[in-house]
């Protein structure tokens, strides 16, 4: 990694802009699917078909943008795969997660909570949180892409391999339900939990001191300090 996210002003380059241009062709082509696959899969939905442009419409880009959502994953997975990956440490901060989730850091005095970010595992590019989804999302992605062509061209697919067609049928929605799951989640954590993960998303940049609270061990690599010991 070389230093050139780190940039003047105590601030760091947390995503490049091909990064994000990246990232928001998923987040726009997922919103977009969402609401068009909803709306073909159940009657009581089909409100969602109208608004996107009626039934002929929805069912002929479907395919389509969902080749560019998969494509948009398999990028994430071309320049993120490496920072993805399950390590050691993250299973060490996993073991801090129940603390995080029950509010326990709270119940440090006011000097143990200021240096409070110092007890926890640190935290490389992604958390286990973040990697979790990225894989749900990889995985899914995969089965959705497969499963979605035996839909798409269900004529071409001989007698003898029908079986085919109710595997697709009962795996596309099972793992469109796996990414909504992981989407939700990460929405919420990405907008009201956690303050500047937004903003790091659209504009690429984020404080050294939010790179050290959330990502000390990227934040040493980056600036070449060596690793903080756990
Ligand atoms: C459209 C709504 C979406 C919003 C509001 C959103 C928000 C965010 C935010 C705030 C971050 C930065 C988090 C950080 O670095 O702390 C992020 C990163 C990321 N997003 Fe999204 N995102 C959306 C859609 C998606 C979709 C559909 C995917 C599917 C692949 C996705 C995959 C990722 C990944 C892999 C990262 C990097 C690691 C992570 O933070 O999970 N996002 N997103």
């Amino acid at each position: 990694m070389t230093t050139s996210r780190v940039l003047p002003g105590n601030r760091i380059l947390r995503y490049t802009l091909s990064e994000r241009v990246v990232h928001w062709i998923s987040g726009v082509s997922y919103i977009y699917l969402l609401l068009n696959g909803l709306g073909l899969w159940s009657p009581s939905l089909w409100w969602m078909i109208v608004i996107l442009g009626g039934g002929p419409l929805a069912r002929l880009m479907h395919p389509w943008v969902g080749l560019i959502f998969v494509g948009s994953v398999l990028w994430m997975y071309k320049m993120w795969k490496d920072d993805m990956r399950i390590t050691e440490t993250d299973r060490e901060w996993s073991k801090t997660l129940g603390k995080y989730v029950r509010n326990e850091e709270e119940e440090l005095t006011p000097v143990e909570a200021r240096r409070g970010w110092e007890r926890w595992a640190p935290v490389d590019r992604f958390n286990l949180g973040q990697k979790y989804l990225f894989w749900v999302m990889f995985w899914s992605g995969i089965v959705l892409l497969l499963t979605g062509l035996v839909l798409w061209f269900t004529e071409y697919i001989p007698r003898s391999l029908s079986f085919l067609r109710f595997i697709a049928v009962l795996l596309h929605p099972i793992a469109f339900l796996a990414t909504l799951g992981g989407f939700i989640i990460h929405v919420y954590m990405g907008t009201a939990v956690v303050r500047g993960g937004f903003s790091s998303v659209i504009r690429g940049e984020v404080s050294e001191n939010w790179a050290r609270h959330y990502h000390r061990l990227w934040l040493d690599r980056i600036t070449g300090n060596a690793p903080t010991k756990k």
